[in-house]
């Protein structure tokens, strides 16, 4: 086992994802290339949702939030495993129904929701929407009026937690341009405003704190503002929420100095919490929600790249570049995000080499990371990424035209197309001509 149970090796001494030999693989879809293991996203599907059923009640419904990894067949897997979803854009609507989606089962997120939006929502019958601000609240009713509709919302709901993660993935703070805080007044008066809307029925509140989040004291924190809040919204308003969405957010391990999380356990944990805070406030428990995309799927990925340059930089430092880089996962550019690297043709090989993974955009800062032990690499080697499952190739992009890489899913061993390959006709197709 290499940091997770499906990463090991086989008697070649290749990597192995989901029993599958990386090498082949590379081989056989090409470098580079998301590989995913779908038993792996199956599983962490059925324990949210049996430690959700178990603690929160038998009409818990764990959503899968999509921003994490978009393509129409997670969509049709994560509905095969009964879960709900999270989007957060027209796009990813639009996914989510192509791959017939059940859509009472779609709650809809965004700070900026457009009219388009807002229609594209109610004609598909998404289950909830979640409002985030004011404007946003007196377009839904209006549109929702207009197609002779009742829509359920939740209000979005700041609570001002600092999860202690790094500042761009931060989204509780007071100072957020997402949703409605609570210390500023402003929650409630939002709060007013929908329960005076005609065309909206409000069933409750959402936040979300941030995301790759290890302690469970910012979600203690969270869930007791939060349900200190449904008791003032009851005091204020006569309305008591029926529902409580605390949002994503727990870690992935993503390298041997994080720790593993037992998400089943951080499930019964904050269910506790919530029946706490809900008897401490005098209020009944509420129906919880939560929306995990990272935990579900970050771990079941991995990305082989080839390595083409090996460079030694007496003094400085060593350069080893692979064949994607920050267009297939801008994290470490973005966030400094730290990864587990290693070359899948010599995996068991000790690393006694110290590296920076550069990517091969014209551009210094395009780095997979820096300082990463991995084996001896040379020309022609499978260098695999771990745990690039969330928020690669949803963050992908054609920076320096690059094609975007497949996405592989494999089952027992056994290794399918989930998403091609992009091809230089596919980047010129859209330029007009004419
Ligand atoms: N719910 C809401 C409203 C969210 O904004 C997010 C993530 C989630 C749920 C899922 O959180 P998770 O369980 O995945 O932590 N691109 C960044 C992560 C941004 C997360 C944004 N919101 C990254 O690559 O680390």
């Amino acid at each position: 086992m290499i940091l997770h149970p499906h990463f090991d090796t086989n008697e070649q001494g290749h990597l192995t994802v989901g029993g599958a030999d990386a090498v082949a693989l590379a081989r056989e879809f090409g470098t580079p290339a998301y590989i995913l293991d779908e038993s792996v996203i199956r599983e962490n599907c059925r324990t949210y949702l049996r430690a959700a059923r178990t603690h929160f009640g038998p009409d818990a419904l764990p959503l899968y939030a999509s921003k994490a990894l978009s393509f129409t067949g997670i969509y049709r897997l994560v509905a095969e495993e009964g879960l709900g979803i999270d989007c957060v854009s027209g796009g990813e609507l639009y996914t989510a129904q192509n791959a017939g989606f059940p859509a009472e089962r779609i709650y809809f997120h965004g700070n900026n929701k457009t009219d388009a939006d807002l229609i594209q929502a109610l004609e598909m019958g998404v289950g909830t929407i979640v409002v985030d601000g004011d404007e946003e609240l007196t377009a839904l009713d209006a549109l929702a009026g207009a197609r002779g509709k009742e829509q359920k919302i939740l209000l979005r709901i700041t609570p001002g937690i600092d999860p202690h993660t790094h500042r761009a993935i931060m989204t509780g703070n007071v100072d957020s341009k997402f949703g409605n805080a609570i210390v500023t007044g402003q929650a409630l008066a939002i709060t007013r405003r929908a329960l005076a809307c005609k065309h909206l029925r409000l069933a409750g509140f959402h936040c979300h704190i941030g995301s790759q989040i290890f302690e469970i004291d910012p979600f203690r924190d969270a869930a007791g503002i939060m349900l200190g809040f449904i008791a003032d919204v009851k005091a204020a308003t006569g309305f008591e929420a029926a529902e409580l969405n605390l949002g994503g957010g727990l870690g992935v391990r993503y390298t041997e100095d994080d720790r593993e999380i037992d998400y089943a356990a951080a499930i019964a944990e904050i269910a506790g919490i919530v029946r706490e805070g809900a008897a401490t406030h005098g209020v009944s428990v509420p129906r919880v929600i939560l929306e995990p995309g990272r935990s579900l799927v970050a771990a079941a990925g991995a990305t082989l790249y080839t390595v083409g340059s090996v460079k030694e930089i007496p003094g400085f430092r060593n350069y080893v570049s692979v064949d994607g880089g920050m267009p297939d996962n801008p994290r470490y550019a973005l966030y400094q995000s730290r990864y587990t690297v290693l070359i899948a043709d010599r995996a068991n090989a000790p690393k006694d080499y110290v590296a920076t993974v550069a990517g091969r955009c014209c551009e210094s800062g395009d780095l997979i990371g820096e300082g990463m032990p991995l084996q001896r690499p040379q020309r022609g080697d499978i260098l695999a990424v771990l745990c690039t499952g969330a928020y690669n190739y949803s963050m992908a992009s054609n920076y320096n035209r690059l094609p975007r890489p497949p996405v592989v899913m494999v089952r027992d061993g056994k290794a399918r197309l989930a998403v091609r390959r992009e091809t230089y006709a596919d980047l010129v197709d859209l330029d007009v001509t004419e």
